[in-house]
């Protein structure tokens, strides 16, 4: 090690030093407690002067008060005097941004709010009623978990909501130790950070932690850090003003480090000063033998051995996205279900299609979706398309023969964790063909159908049997007149009926299964 190098690390041993004895005095100034900073830490990844840490708080959250959205949850944990109401609120909004954006998230709020204003109301809606208000919004099991919650909290709470963040994570299901933090610090007003995925980001640049994100080390070293930092006077709005920096300016793409209120104490932005530098320093050939001085880079003093230090070399073109690392993702499940819209005329003349609800546990649990079977590589598509037939008619109590299935198209839709694609069939159904109706099925219109607890998916097989069915030059004023009563006659009805199942089966080309499997195969590698 160079002389210059050695007295650097022996200057920062020395500042160390004197940094513990000066954080053990001021601790009870910034409420730290023994935990948040374990000894064999590097202070490179921590804050050991508390003089930063007030001094980020004041920052982090003048800037809040002037740049925040108004957002409804928001405004209910500020004006709402009702401790109950107000958990109950921030618990909702907590869950339903689980995954979901915010811009997505303000218009089911508010309506769900309206609807259900009180966790009373909540536990005496049906689940039915709950799935259908989250229709679309995806990851079904939230939804039935509020309403589980809610269930619970009147049951064995007396109706009032849990009150403190170790009790909002024993009573509640879905609320893990995030959500509870947040609704503790939120609502409650407990004194506790909350690390969610725009936090992990702001905290890893902050402090450079390049190791894995997901791993133990680091989950522990970001909940010591949020609870180092977090404001205990405002927790809740320290907390969303971390989310709200890392939503809108330490984004994970593009950060706006110059609009940046706490740029001053970002470790991955001073590194991104300091290379920048040495890099000019390096073209003008001003770094040569005599003045090869590299600038005071601050850096971990147990790199080698750190478990929060980047396992790989820092990348000058990403910047202060470096930081966070995150473990290769899965590739997704590839599935590809076959699913048939079936149509009848109904009593009232409406064409109306028919649904099954999905069983209560499991993906889009509870939700209503046409009859499916989900295709399997090693079978043939006839026999496929038979076993999809034969479902249809044990379920009606009538025979649908596979001749009578028309290709649609193929709809792919993603969830987190699955690459499915729908290979679209319709039927249509002759009077007298549905003799029985089995119990988890039903019959709706178009209009209920928009309705209904429906997943994304199925809205996106309809949107497109809709397009192929307009395609075959059916046009949406012939559709919206025979949805209405005695518009048409039956007859007429069931002739323009007749002509657009037979376009429908014109058009499209079908990929076989087994050639789809091979796509797919080539594609996901
Ligand atoms: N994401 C999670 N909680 C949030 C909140 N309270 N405000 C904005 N974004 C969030």
């Amino acid at each position: 090690m160079s002389k210059f190098r050695s007295a650097m690390v022996k200057g920062k041993k020395a500042r160390l030093e004197s940094v513990k004895t000066t954080s053990t005095r001021k601790r009870s100034k910034t409420s730290m407690k023994e935990e948040d900073s374990p000894e064999d830490l590097s202070s490179y990844h921590t804050f050991p002067d508390p003089a930063d840490v007030l001094q980020l708080r004041s920052q982090l959250l003048s800037w809040y008060d002037k740049e925040k959205r108004e957002l409804p949850w928001r405004t209910l944990a500020t004006t709402e005097s009702d401790l109950n109401i107000r958990t109950y609120g921030v618990w909702v909004s907590e869950i339903m941004l689980q995954q979901t954006q915010v811009a997505t998230v303000i218009d089911y709020y508010n309506r769900w709010m309206k609807r259900w204003p009180t966790v009373q109301q909540l536990a005496a809606a049906t689940l039915e009623e709950v799935n259908q208000m989250w229709a679309g919004l995806g990851y079904y099991s939230r939804g039935r978990r509020l309403h589980e919650g809610a269930q619970k909290v009147v049951s064995e709470l007396k109706g009032e909501m849990p009150r403190t963040v170790d009790n909002l994570l024993k009573y509640l299901p879905g609320v893990g130790r995030y959500t509870a933090a947040a609704v503790g610090s939120i609502a409650l007003g407990q004194v506790t950070g909350a690390v969610d995925g725009n936090v992990i980001r702001v905290l890893c640049r902050l402090r450079a932690i390049g190791a894995d994100s997901t791993s133990t080390a680091v989950t522990e070293a970001l909940w010591n850090l949020a609870n180092l930092l977090v404001d205990p006077i405002r927790p809740g709005d320290f907390n969303q003003a971390m989310m709200e920096l890392g939503a809108r300016v330490c984004t994970p793409k593009g950060p706006l480090c110059s609009q940046c209120p706490i740029q001053s104490h970002c470790r991955s932005y001073q590194k991104v000063n300091v290379k920048q530098e040495q890099t000019s320093k390096k073209l003008l050939g001003k770094l040569n033998a005599k003045t090869s001085v590299l600038p005071d880079i601050e850096e971990c003093l147990n790199s080698g051995a750190c478990q929060l230090c980047p396992s790989e070399p820092w990348n000058n073109e990403l910047g202060v996205q470096n930081f966070p690392r995150k473990p290769a993702k899965k590739a997704p499940r590839v599935e590809r279900t076959l699913t048939c819209i079936l149509t009848r005329i109904g009593e009232q003349g409406d064409e109306e299609h028919l649904l099954i609800q999905r069983p209560n546990k499991g993906l889009l649990a509870g939700l209503w979706e046409f009859p499916s079977v989900l295709l399997s590589e090693e079978k043939s598509d006839v026999k496929q398309k038979k076993a999809l037939c034969d479902d249809i008619s044990t379920l009606l109590g009538t025979l649908l023969t596979e001749s009578r299935l028309h290709y649609v198209g193929e709809v792919v839709h993603i969830f987190s964790h699955i690459h499915q694609t729908y290979v679209v069939y319709s039927a249509s159904l002759k009077e007298g063909d549905t003799k029985e109706q089995a119990e988890n099925t039903q019959w709706l219109t178009r209009s209920a159908l928009q309705e209904a607890a429906v997943s994304t998916g199925l809205k996106k097989i309809v949107k497109l049997f809709d397009s192929v069915e307009s395609l075959k030059g059916i046009s949406s004023q012939d559709v919206k007149k025979r949805s209405h009563p005695g518009a048409k006659s039956e007859k007429k009805l069931q002739t323009s009926r007749k002509a657009r199942m037979a376009a429908a089966n014109g058009g499209g080309k079908q990929l076989s299964l087994s050639s789809f499997f091979k796509t797919m195969k080539e594609e996901c590698g």
